[in-house]
C-alpha cells in the first residue's frame, strides 16, 4: 500500500511559494520602476508599491538593487559531440552554472549529423536535459543535410515538438555545412512553418582550402584557426545567407557574429530589410567577443590559445569588441549569446599538431550577465533596459515565449534576478561553477552580481549562494509564427503580393492559429498555441489582463479579433499600397 500523501494546508505552506521582492528597481525593456515584485507558485502574481500580500511570504530585500528578468542564453552546446569530444558542461553542470551567473533559460541545440533523424536527434537530447536542467531550456534543431525526411521531420518538431527554430550551417564542410541550394530549401521550408533560420555564417569552403594550405606551410599551431578564417570569409557569408532568406522570405538570425565586417554586412542588411518592409534579419553576436581577441592566439602556452578556438574566430583586430557593443547599443545586434560549447584542455590537445582538430568552442554561460554588464552597463555604452534587451527579452520575443519569459509583469514566470550594480568579482576557472577546466575571462573584475536569483518562483541563488536543484527546469516549447517576427514577413508578403487580391500565405497562416486559439478559449485571443504540446502557460495567460501592451504581447483590451476585419484590412492594403511595382522597386541596393 502506498504511503497517502498528506496535504499541507496553503497558510502553513513553505514560505518558498510565496516571496516579496521589496523596494527595487524593477526593469523593463521600456521601464525603470521603483516599486515590488510579489511572486506566489513560481508566478509574478502583483507589481506595484504597497502591495496586500499574504502573511509568511518571504521578504527579499532589493533596495539600491535591480530587479530584472533573468537571462535567456540563446545559444548553448551542453553535452555536444562535436569534432570528436563530447562538451564537458552537460545540462546539469551547465544550466546550474547559468543560474550562478543569472541566467534563468537556455535555448540549446539539438543538432543531427548527416543522414540523422532530427526527431529522433531532439528526442535524444530532451530525454538527456529532462532530468538533468536545473532551470527552464528550450531547443533549436540543426538542418545539416536535405531531404524528404527532413522537411517532413521539420513539420512535426513545429506542429508538435515545440521548435521554432532551425540551425543552419555554412561552415564545418563534409560535417554539417549545407550548400547554397539547400540553404534555400531549409530557408524556403522555415517560412511556410513560420519557423526563424538560424545561420553560422562563415564561407567553409574558403576555409577548408585556406585551412590545408596553411598545414602544408607548416603552420599546425592555434594561430592557423584564425589565419583560415579571415575575416571577409564571414562577412562573405553573412551576406549570402542574408540573400538567400531574403528570396524565399524568411526571417533569418545570424548566429555568433564575430568581426567587424560580419556586423557591418548584417546591419546592412536589416536597415534594407526594415526599410523595404522585407523579412526582417537578426543578429546575435558572443560574449567571447565583446571580452577578448585574437591576440589570445598567439599566446605562448598552447593551452591558453587552444582554449580560445571558437568558430568563428575571436577578431585580430582589438577595436571589434567596442564595434559589437556599440552595435548592441544601437540595435544593429540584437542579443548576445555565450556559444558555451567547453571542451577540456585534455580534449583540447586532440589538436595538439593540426588546429583543424582542436575541437572548437569557449565558455560563456555563467559569465554572459556579468561580463555585459561590465562592459555594456559599467562603461556606459547601454543603458540597463538595453542590457535586459540584449540578455533576456529579445531572446524572448524573437522565439516566441514572451512575455511568459524575458518581462517582469504579471503573469509571467518569475525568473527573476535581484542585481547588485556595485558589488565586484573576479571570473575565475578555480571559482567558476563550470566543469570546464579554463576560463577564458580568467582574472576580469566584474561590476554587477546577481545577488539572487529566483527560477520559477525558486530562490536558488540566495545572497551569493548557489542551491541549484537538477531537474528542476523543464523544456519550454517555443511555438510558431512569432508575431514580433512573423508580422514583418506578413508586410513583406502583402507588399510582393499587391497586385493580387489573393490573402498571402503568412497572413492566412497567422489568421488560422489565432482563429483556433480564438475559438477553443471561448472567442478570447490568446498567445499562439501548438497543435498537441506546448500549451500557453498559465503564466502567459494570467499576463493577459496585466501585462504592458507592447509589439509581441497582448492584453484582454486589445484581444477582440475579427477574422473578418484583418482580411478586409489585408485586401485593402492588398489595393491601396504599391510599395513594390512590378519590375521591382529600388530598395538600397542591397539584395
Ligand atoms: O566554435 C563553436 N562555435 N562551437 C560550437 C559550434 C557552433 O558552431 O556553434
Ligand atoms: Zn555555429
Ligand atoms: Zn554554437
Amino acid at each position: 500500500m502506498s504511503t497517502p500523501v498528506k496535504k499541507v494546508p496553503l497558510h502553513l505552506q513553505s514560505a518558498q511559494n510565496r516571496l516579496l521582492i521589496k523596494h527595487g528597481k524593477i526593469v523593463n525593456v521600456d521601464s525603470v520602476v521603483d516599486g515590488d515584485v510579489y511572486i506566489e507558485d513560481g508566478v509574478i502574481k502583483q507589481v506595484g508599491s504597497n502591495l496586500i500580500i499574504p502573511g509568511g511570504t518571504r521578504i527579499i530585500d532589493a533596495r539600491g538593487k535591480y530587479v530584472i528578468p533573468g537571462g535567456i542564453d540563446p545559444h548553448t552546446h551542453l553535452e555536444i559531440e562535436f569534432m570528436g569530444a563530447k562538451s564537458v558542461d552537460d545540462f546539469y553542470r551547465g544550466t546550474k552554472a547559468a543560474i550562478a551567473g543569472g541566467t534563468t533559460m537556455i535555448i540549446d541545440f539539438a543538432l543531427p549529423k548527416k543522414g540523422q533523424s532530427l526527431l529522433e536527434t531532439y528526442q535524444k537530447y530532451r530525454e538527456s536535459a529532462d532530468e538533468k536542467v536545473c532551470c527552464d531550456y528550450g531547443l533549436h534543431v540543426g538542418v545539416t543535410w536535405w531531404s524528404d525526411k527532413v522537411r517532413e521531420e521539420m513539420e512535426i518538431l513545429c506542429k508538435h515538438h515545440g521548435v521554432n527554430s532551425f540551425k543552419t550551417f555554412m561552415a564545418y564542410k563534409d560535417v554539417f555545412m549545407l550548400g547554397d541550394s539547400e540553404l534555400f530549401e531549409v530557408f524556403e521550408r522555415c517560412k511556410e512553418l513560420g519557423a526563424v533560420a538560424l545561420v553560422h555564417a562563415e564561407n567553409g569552403s574558403i576555409i577548408a582550402k585556406k585551412a590545408q594550405q596553411l598545414l602544408a606551410a607548416g603552420i599546425t599551431g592555434p594561430e592557423g584557426h584564425q589565419l583560415s578564417r579571415p575575416e571577409p570569409v564571414e562577412a562573405e557569408a553573412v551576406g549570402r545567407a542574408c540573400v538567400i532568406a531574403n528570396q524565399v522570405n524568411c526571417p533569418l538570425y545570424v548566429v555568433h557574429v564575430m568581426s567587424k565586417p560580419a556586423a557591418d554586412v548584417l546591419v546592412q542588411a536589416r536597415n534594407v530589410s526594415s526599410a523595404s518592409g522585407q523579412s526582417p534579419v537578426f543578429g546575435e553576436t558572443l560574449v567571447a567577443a565583446l571580452a577578448s581577441d585574437g591576440k589570445q592566439y598567439r599566446h605562448t602556452c598552447w593551452y591558453h590559445a587552444a582554449a580560445h578556438v571558437v568558430s568563428p574566430p575571436l577578431s585580430p583586430d582589438a577595436d571589434t569588441k567596442n564595434h559589437l557593443l556599440r552595435l548592441l547599443a544601437e540595435d544593429g545586434l540584437q542579443l548576445v549569446g555565450s556559444d558555451n560549447c567547453t571542451f577540456s584542455l585534455d580534449q583540447k590537445a586532440m589538436g595538439k599538431d593540426d588546429f583543424t582538430k582542436i575541437p572548437n568552442g569557449v565558455n560563456g554561460v555563467e559569465d554572459r550577465m556579468s561580463v555585459v554588464w561590465e562592459k555594456g552597463v559599467h562603461s556606459g555604452v547601454m543603458d540597463v533596459k538595453r542590457f535586459v534587451a540584449v540578455t533576456s527579452t529579445n531572446a524572448a520575443k524573437i522565439f516566441n515565449i514572451y512575455p511568459r519569459k524575458g518581462c517582469i509583469a504579471v503573469g509571467s514566470d518569475a525568473d527573476i534576478v535581484v542585481w547588485d550594480p556595485v558589488k565586484t568579482r573576479v571570473i575565475s576557472a578555480k571559482t567558476h561553477n563550470q566543469a570546464v577546466d579554463f576560463n577564458i575571462f580568467e582574472g576580469m573584475e566584474c561590476h554587477g552580481v546577481p545577488e539572487y536569483v529566483i527560477v520559477n518562483g525558486r530562490v536558488c541563488v540566495d545572497e551569493g549562494d548557489l542551491k541549484a536543484v537538477q531537474g528542476f527546469g523543464k523544456f519550454v516549447p517555443t511555438p510558431v509564427y512569432s508575431e514580433y517576427v512573423y508580422e514583418k514577413v506578413k508586410h513583406a508578403e502583402e507588399d510582393a503580393t499587391l497586385n493580387s487580391v489573393s490573402v498571402p500565405a503568412v497572413v492566412t497562416k497567422m489568421n488560422e492559429l489565432k482563429l483556433d486559439i480564438a475559438v477553443e478559449n471561448g472567442g478570447i485571443l490568446l498567445e499562439p498555441k501548438l497543435a498537441d504540446e506546448a500549451p500557453v502557460s498559465p503564466a502567459a495567460e494570467a499576463s493577459l489582463t496585466s501585462c504592458p501592451s507592447s509589439k509581441g504581447q497582448r492584453n484582454l483590451q486589445d484581444s477582440t479579433f475579427s477574422i473578418s476585419e484583418e482580411l478586409d484590412d489585408t485586401a485593402r492594403k492588398s489595393c491601396i499600397r504599391v510599395k513594390n511595382p512590378p519590375g521591382g522597386q529600388s530598395s538600397g541596393g542591397f539584395w
